[in-house]
């Protein structure tokens, strides 16, 4: 795998969506990415505004200064925070700029929002995300019952002993 290029996370503005929207092929792609509140095609705006996005919320990866990456932390009740909304661009992908999306949202979940519980959807078929979700501790809550949607959790915390 090539190296990763140095990557910096920063809030994200209405803007970097132009950009992540590129990223999104189609209709299916966008809700198996952003669920089904996400129109396609979308504005940049619209997207924001349904995505109920804000730079306190969504999170765009750079590498050097060009956003590769965008993620989102829902916060929840308990100091739960939901990651949701990841996405590495395309040309991108393979690189370990995933990880690194991953890697620098949970740092932020837990010095920003003092998370002690992180969740995650992803699509039981989605087996690069997956894989990439369980080499970081993220461990299979439930799923729907079509067995489609998998709710993954992880502790921010190791745990003890
Ligand atoms: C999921 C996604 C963010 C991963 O980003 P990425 O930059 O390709 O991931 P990385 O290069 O950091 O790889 C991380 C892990 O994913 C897995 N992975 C990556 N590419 C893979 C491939 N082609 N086949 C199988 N597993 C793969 C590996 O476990 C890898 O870990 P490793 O570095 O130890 O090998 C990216 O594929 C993406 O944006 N997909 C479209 C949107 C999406 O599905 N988002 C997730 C919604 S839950």
């Amino acid at each position: 795998m090539p190296c990763a290029p140095l990557t910096t996370l920063r809030p994200a503005r209405v803007d970097d969506l132009g950009r992540v929207l590129g990223w999104v092929p189609d209709a299916e792609a966008c809700r198996r990415w952003a669920g089904p509140n996400v129109s396609f095609p979308a504005t940049p705006n619209g997207a924001w505004l349904e995505m109920a996005a804000s730079p306190d919320n969504a999170f765009a990866l750079l590498a050097d200064t060009v956003p590769v990456g965008f993620g989102q932390l829902l916060a929840g009740d308990h100091r739960v925070v939901h990651m949701a909304r990841l996405i590495v661009a395309p040309g991108h992908r393979g690189r370990g700029l995933g990880r690194r999306l991953c890697e620098a949202l949970i740092a932020t979940a837990c010095d920003d929002f003092a998370a002690r519980r992180l969740t995650l959807n992803v699509y039981a078929d989605n087996h690069v995300a997956h894989a990439l979700y369980r080499s970081l501790g993220f461990s299979e809550l439930l799923r729907d019952d079509a067995g489609e949607v998998i709710l993954m959790s992880r502790p921010t915390l190791p745990p003890r002993g």
